[in-house]
């Protein structure tokens, strides 16, 4: 059995990381556990998805023209519903709304900016597949105690708060940062909590796996293709190859690699010249966590929590997991795309 004294709840364990700053208010402490509540939520229904009838798409298209599934709209719904109402979020932003979430009129708006993802990898849910839900977390920093803007959910990675992210896998697990390290909970189903199971995540090296898709080669660039061989250890009779993971769900995929080491790439290719993945609710909170870890994320030029975003639904490529790795792609991006990346710091 397992001694009571060692149970660790996401809300004791927020709490205890924020009586470490002086000045804490227990804002955030609560914010992140409404989160907290918000996954649960999303996790019953992920794993009722079948017998409630929720599989499926709806006939709504997002603001991607991507066809929504009933479970990102449930998400969706959940996690603004859960922070519309609490006092403490001044305004929020989802990859499914192509415009800001105001909080209603009859609310209180608070202090922070919540952006997210309420469903990631949503190509997985069908299949039965492990998926996510990725939060980051701002402060306002337009002056006033009122409605929070645009200027407030563009804010550069570096000046996060916190970011967190779930993952529906074999088990449901939140995975999450306040800046004081990495630290991942496992939900305990029996007694409905969070538990700690993995304090204080470091990457480690040497990284074990890439995740890419390979299916996109026909549309890589020389830079992207020499570094997925050098990768492979193509050309290399002394080195071994890294270990090949992709499932299609970054969430998935980076958790693997932050657990076991590695590198995620989503690069720009000819068919997406900025890649695929989102800066604001997708790249920059996971760069954050991986910063946090011990690793680092490039957009392949410099750190993606440099980045100051410029739209809310902007896209970036994507490179990150053990800072060598990284720096590697870095490296053959410069050799080999000069003329590619001098057009893209143009739109950067
Ligand atoms: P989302 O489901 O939120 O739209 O995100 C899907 C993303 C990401 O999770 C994944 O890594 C990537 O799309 C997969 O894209 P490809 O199928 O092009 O590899
Ligand atoms: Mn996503
Ligand atoms: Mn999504």
């Amino acid at each position: 059995m397992t001694s009571l004294s060692s149970l660790v709840t996401i809300e004791r364990h927020i709490l205890d990381q924020q009586g470490q700053h002086p000045g804490a208010t227990g804002r955030l402490t609560s914010l992140l556990y409404d989160i907290a509540l918000a996954a649960k939520l999303i996790a019953r229904e992920t794993t009722r998805a079948g017998i409630a009838n929720i599989l499926g798409a709806t006939s709504d298209e997002n603001v991607h023209g991507e066809k929504q599934q009933k479970l990102d709209v449930y998400a969706d719904q959940v996690i603004f519903r859960m922070n519309d109402h609490t006092g403490r979020v001044c305004v929020m932003a989802s990859e499914e709304h192509d415009d800001l979430l105001p909080i209603p009129a009859h609310h209180q708006p608070g202090y922070y900016v919540l952006i997210y993802d309420p469903l990631d990898g949503s190509s997985n849910i069908d299949v039965n597949a492990s998926i996510g839900t990725i939060f980051a977390i701002h402060r306002k920093i337009t002056p006033g105690d009122g409605h929070g803007t645009m200027d407030d959910v563009l804010q550069p990675g570096s000046r996060l708060v916190a970011a967190a992210y779930v993952i529906y896998g074999s088990s449901t697990m939140l995975v999450y940062s306040t800046g004081n390290g990495v630290h991942g909970f496992t939900l305990d189903p029996s007694v409905g909590e969070f538990l700690l199971s993995h304090p204080d995540i470091r990457i480690p090296a040497p990284g074990q796996y890439y995740s890419v898709n390979h299916g996109h080669h026909k549309y890589w660039s020389p830079g992207i293709r020499h570094y997925v061989a050098w990768l492979q250890a193509l050309e290399d009779t002394d080195r071994q190859p890294l270990e090949h993971r992709y499932i299609g769900s970054m969430i998935a995929d980076f958790h693997r690699n932050l657990l076991r080491g590695g590198v995620f790439v989503y690069p720009a290719n000819e068919r997406r010249p900025n890649g695929k993945l989102r800066l604001t609710y997708e790249a920059q909170p996971l760069a954050f966590i991986a910063a946090q870890a011990g690793g680092y994320a490039s957009d392949g030029i410099g750190d993606i929590l440099d980045l100051q975003p410029r739209d809310l639904h902007q896209r970036v490529p994507v490179f990150m997991g053990n800072r060598d790795l990284v720096e590697k792609a870095e490296w053959f991006l410069r050799r080999f795309d000069r003329d590619l990346l001098a057009e893209y710091e143009k739109r950067r």
